[in-house]
């Protein structure tokens, strides 16, 4: 396995997840981790992120000076790489000019670019440069503006790149990832395959013969950890809770992919119970909260006469946990959302056997556990599902009118094979009317908004550049069966400043 040590570079995750991707294990720890503690798991190589601040600065953070004298392969990325040069007795200063953006390594030796034949493009992002080199280490890669755009020691395992080979704009940093994993031995066996065994392992060993709560809510996540705890063989109930708020046909989908596959599933129809609990509520949070309240009591209902439950089984993926540099200080674990916001005072103990996966890799669990393509590559859905999307009150009516529409959206863009091109698109119904005409008839509609994005992580997002075509079509379909809504706009805000959801 590899440590990556977090520097408060934007990038860290994104190399903890390359190197998964390579099958090779990765963690994430903060990058003034105690030795001991990067010790306990056993790594065969370390990396070093980036990061924002300069070597040189006084207070800039350092890793364990112990790390130095370990004798494991190190990789030094950008930040990094001035960490290990200046630890080595190099030396490291303000570069005369930044360089950002694109550059071509003009130059290269060594094992780590072995196979990547004549100049190279790489992503660079730094104000600072090794002036001097340390003993006995040499150049191992320069471009025109940089002398030392690489830095190889002499026992041929520890290295320093200045650009950044985990981003996509470093089109080989995949193969320099691997000639890294490869000369520093480190073991590849992080496959699907693998990950599914240990998981079942531990949920085998860890509930025996206790039992299992969970809440599904037709999401990937608690989807496929309803798939695992059915796999694994263990006593669980999972609950689905209706609120009246899914999408078109969702209940039933979910309803008929997880029994299917074993899963001990309780459908609880709790619609009446969500509208009473919403009805004259116009304001988002209030909404949310109201939202959450019922969620709660519903499922300790469930918890109190399906009971008594040792453990509550919870989709917690790893970017919930992650202490990185920056946040380090602030709370250390982000609740996750996914089932309303369950509070963590309802007595069980909680089982999460994803804490230590990405996303990716729980969507690769899900294909090898069987769970259909339609709820495995499915956007993401707010816990408080179509509630957030229609603006002012929540009603019956309102919420028809939504889930026609949604679905007319969001078939068209699977028909234009358009749907996994976006990492979301939801329909909006705004609490505004307005005029138009239908035939020879003065009609007063309501406004409908359609929103599409692009994202790698939720956090920022740009709105997705749908073919005007498509568009077109779907304005007309959706005003055509869903006379209801009088006129269709297409969201072109990013977030931020907005946020994905209207509310
Ligand atoms: P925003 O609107 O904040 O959303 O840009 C970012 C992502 O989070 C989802 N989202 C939620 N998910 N419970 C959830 O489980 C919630 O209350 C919630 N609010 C937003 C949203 O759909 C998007 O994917």
């Amino acid at each position: 396995m590899v440590v990556v040590l977090d520097f408060g570079s934007q990038y860290t995750r994104l190399i903890a997840r390359r190197l998964r991707e390579l099958r090779a294990f990765s963690l994430i720890l903060p990058g003034d981790t105690p030795w001991e503690e990067i010790a306990k798991h056993r790594p065969q190589a370390i990396i070093l992120s980036g990061g924002p601040r300069s070597v040189y600065e006084e207070d800039a953070p350092r890793p364990d000076p112990r790390l130095w004298e370990a004798g494991l392969p190190l990789l030094g990325i950008c930040y990094g790489m001035q960490l290990l040069a200046q630890a080595y007795g190099g030396k490291v200063e303000r570069a005369g000019r930044a360089e950002y953006g694109k550059a071509l390594l003009t130059a290269h030796e060594g094992p780590l670019f072995r196979g990547l034949g004549g100049e190279v493009q790489v992503w660079m992002s730094h104000q600072d440069a090794v002036t001097e080199l340390p003993p006995g280490f040499k150049v191992a890669a320069r471009t025109e503006e940089n002398p030392v755009a690489a830095i190889e020691g002499k026992d041929g395992r520890t290295f320093g790149v200045q650009f950044h080979p985990e981003v996509a704009h470093t089109p080989k940093g995949m193969q320099i990832l691997e000639n890294f994993l490869e000369v520093a031995g480190v073991r590849r066996d992080w496959t699907p395959e693998h990950i599914l065994e240990e998981l079942l392992r531990g949920v085998q060993e860890r509930v025996g013969g206790e039992r299992v709560l969970l809440a599904v809510s037709g999401g990937v996540d608690s989807s496929t950890l309803a798939l695992l705890l059915a796999k694994s063989g263990v006593d669980h109930l999972a609950v689905f809770v209706d609120h009246g708020l899914l999408r078109l046909g969702e209940r039933e989908e979910v309803e008929g992919a997880l029994r299917a596959l074993g899963v001990n599933l309780l459908v609880v129809d709790a619609k009446a119970r969500f509208l009473k609990a919403l009805k004259g509520v116009e304001d988002p949070e209030e909404k949310r909260r109201r939202i959450g309240h019922t969620f709660v009591e519903v499922f300790q209902e469930v918890a109190r006469s399906q009971g008594p439950f040792r453990f509550l089984a919870q989709g917690t993926l790893y970017p919930d946990v992650i202490e990185s540099a920056g946040e380090k200080g602030a709370a250390k674990i982000k609740s996750h959302h996914n089932v309303g916001g369950l509070p963590e005072d309802l007595g069980f103990e909680l089982l999460e056997p994803f804490r230590l996966l990405f996303k990716d890799e729980v969507r690769e669990l899900a294909l090898l556990l069987g769970l259909p393509d339609p709820l495995r590559l499915r956007h993401p859905f707010p816990g408080p599902g179509l509630a957030v999307r229609i603006l002012g009150e929540v009603t019956e009516e309102r919420l028809e009118i939504l889930r026609r529409a949604d679905d007319l959206f969001t078939s068209l863009l699977k028909e234009w094979g358009l749907y996994d091109q976006v990492a979301q698109a939801l329909a909006v119904l705004t609490p505004l009317r307005s005029v138009g005409v239908a035939g020879d008839e003065r009609r007063y509609g309501h406004v409908l908004a359609l929103r599409a994005v692009t994202t790698e992580d939720f956090m920022t997002a740009d709105w997705a550049r749908l073919p005007l075509e498509f568009l077109d079509e779907a304005a007309r379909r959706i005003t055509q069966k869903v006379p209801e809504v009088g006129r269709v706009v297409y969201d072109i805000t990013a977030k931020p400043p907005a946020t994905i959801e209207w509310e």
